[in-house]
């Protein structure tokens, strides 16, 4: 899994149908000939249909904001992995810091959201850890992030060529303006690999996992974190509004 580095644009609900489906054109118009790396758009749930029939036949993944951990059932407002995986997703994100901050979503449940990821054959979990400014500050990050994968991915088994993306995405940095220092990623993934290898061996971690970072990254700021060791793609909010800024973006990181 490590060849390949990916980049993830996250849409939020920043946009609507219309809006949607007009960038998902540009962007792929953008990309034409962009054969480097993976890249997946993540728009709102209500766009997924439209934008999965715009990227049809063109090298960008699909995928969602949030899934739900049961199959089927009386879970009103909830989408589940198959259902996912039917509207032609193949990565869903787990846990966002903005699931966790305003729907008070913990590792309990991005645990069970995790696991109905993963019992789906082609889907793939991006799973969001990161550390808050008082946590830095007061020096617990490194503590958090192990805490936070523990919780998370604690008792899986990695089968075959099952994939998972952790995205270390520090609270302090999403949307802020300022994404964390090069140097600091760096130090953060090498942390999160070190926990990953204790966990689950550096064979499956190798094979199976990505490390991606996300939190304010442009076209400026991409610069510095383009020969990052542990540093397998990125995470894109703010800057993949924009088709020009988001394939500056991408192509800054896959070559
Ligand atoms: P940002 O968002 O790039 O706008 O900071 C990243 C994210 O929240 O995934």
């Amino acid at each position: 899994m490590k060849s390949d580095k990916i980049v993830i644009a996250n849409w939020k609900m920043k946009l609507n149908l219309a809006q949607t489906v007009d960038l998902a054109k540009k962007i792929k118009t953008k990309f034409k000939n962009f054969n480097k790396g993976e890249l997946a758009i993540c728009p709102n749930f209500i766009s997924l249909l439209e934008v999965g029939k715009i990227l049809k036949d063109t090298n960008i993944a699909l995928g969602a904001q949030d899934v739900f951990w049961e199959e089927l059932g009386a879970y009103t407002g909830e989408i589940s992995a198959s259902m996912l995986v039917e509207a032609g997703c193949s990565y869903v994100i787990v846990g966002h810091s903005e699931r966790r901050q305003f729907l008070m979503e913990n590792y309990e449940m991005i645990h069970k959201e995790i696991k109905a990821v993963l019992a789906q054959e082609d889907l793939t979990p991006i799973v969001c850890i990161g550390e808050n400014w008082e946590e830095r500050k007061t020096d617990r990050r490194d503590f958090v992030l192990f805490d936070q994968l523990q919780q998370a991915l604690s008792g899986l088994n990695i089968v075959g060529d099952q994939k998972i993306i952790i995205a270390y995405e520090p609270i302090w940095a999403i949307g802020s303006g300022t994404a964390i220092e090069p140097a600091e990623a760096e130090y953060a993934h090498k942390i999160i690999k070190l926990t990953l290898n204790d966990m689950f061996g550096m064979k499956t971690v190798d094979n199976n996992f990505k490390i991606i970072y996300g939190g304010s990254i442009n076209s400026e700021n991409v610069k510095g974190f383009t020969n990052l060791e542990n540093m397998d793609g990125l995470l894109v909010g703010g800057a993949s509004l924009d088709a020009n800024e988001f394939y500056k973006v991408a192509s800054a990181i896959l070559k």
